[in-house]
């Protein structure tokens, strides 16, 4: 597990986006997994320039996004699927037909969520799995309690979840209950995991998941399981590590395998 801590948020996302573009041009068919959120608009804000200004090239990439809220249609604009499409997808050259997400409207859940997993196995398994980590610790919508073995399933919000993310929201009451999310063991099926985090209210839930003991109550504290972990933060979101971390992750070489 590799802890780096950059200057500011913008030293992150650009980190990030430099990790995730290695994995493009090192593969022959990338596979990423993407989250939504605050955390990552600057990764793919870099990841759009590094297409639009350098060529990067999406149109061999499969995507596959953590999670999306039951109830919503991919074009209500407050959907996992809608936030992708603004943020990233309409940007770049990648074919519509590789994106992949839960259905937040699937009739048949239980039936989608198999669905959901065989799909990532046929696809190759995913190279690097972006995160985000919720103030509460959560990882995608596994909230506190979710077991570390768990797949792609129904999730009940946690109210910290709830309350977070209102701001999206015109009230907290609009926020859906419930959400269908990759689990804890799907996500660290992933070759290699990213964890991002900035700002002084994750600074907590940092501490917790890198200098913690591994529990289900901290779902984050997983990553310390996963070989190749980079856990990029910057300073605020770092205030409380007691140990001290590098600035600079170590160079990986890698060769195209797939
Ligand atoms: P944020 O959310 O990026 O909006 O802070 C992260 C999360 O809840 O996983």
């Amino acid at each position: 597990m590799e802890v780096v801590v950059k200057k500011d948020y913008d030293e992150i996302s650009k980190l990030a986006a430099k990790m995730i573009a290695d994995v493009i041009k090192s593969k022959t068919k990338p596979v990423l997994g993407f989250p939504t959120g605050s955390t990552p608009i600057g990764t793919y804000k870099e990841l759009i320039r590094l297409h639009k200004e350098e060529g990067l090239d999406w149109s061999k990439v499969s995507t596959f996004n953590l999670d999306e809220y039951v109830g919503l249609e991919p074009k209500h604009d407050q959907s996992c699927y809608y936030f992708m499409w603004e943020n990233l997808f309409k940007h770049i050259n990648i074919r519509k037909e590789s994106i992949h997400a839960p259905n937040g409207v699937a009739k048949d859940i239980v039936a989608f969520c198999k669905w959901y997993e065989d799909e990532i196995i046929k696809t190759g398994g995913i190279d690097v799995q972006l995160l985000g980590i919720g103030g509460n610790g959560h990882i995608a919508f596994n909230e506190p309690g979710s077991s570390l073995g768990s797949r792609t399933r129904i999730k009940t919000l946690a109210k910290e979840t709830i309350k977070d993310n209102a701001r999206f929201f015109k009230t907290s009451d609009e926020v859906p209950k419930y959400a269908i999310t990759m689990g804890i063991g799907t996500i660290i099926e992933a070759r290699e995991l990213i964890l991002l985090a900035n700002k002084e209210t994750k600074a907590d839930a940092i501490s917790k998941a890198i200098e913690g003991p591994i529990t289900a109550m901290v779902p984050a504290t997983v990553v310390q399981m996963h070989p190749r972990t980079t856990i990029i933060v910057d300073k605020p979101a770092a205030s409380k590590l007691t140990r001290e971390y590098i600035a600079e992750p170590r160079v990986l070489k890698t060769t195209k395998t797939n």
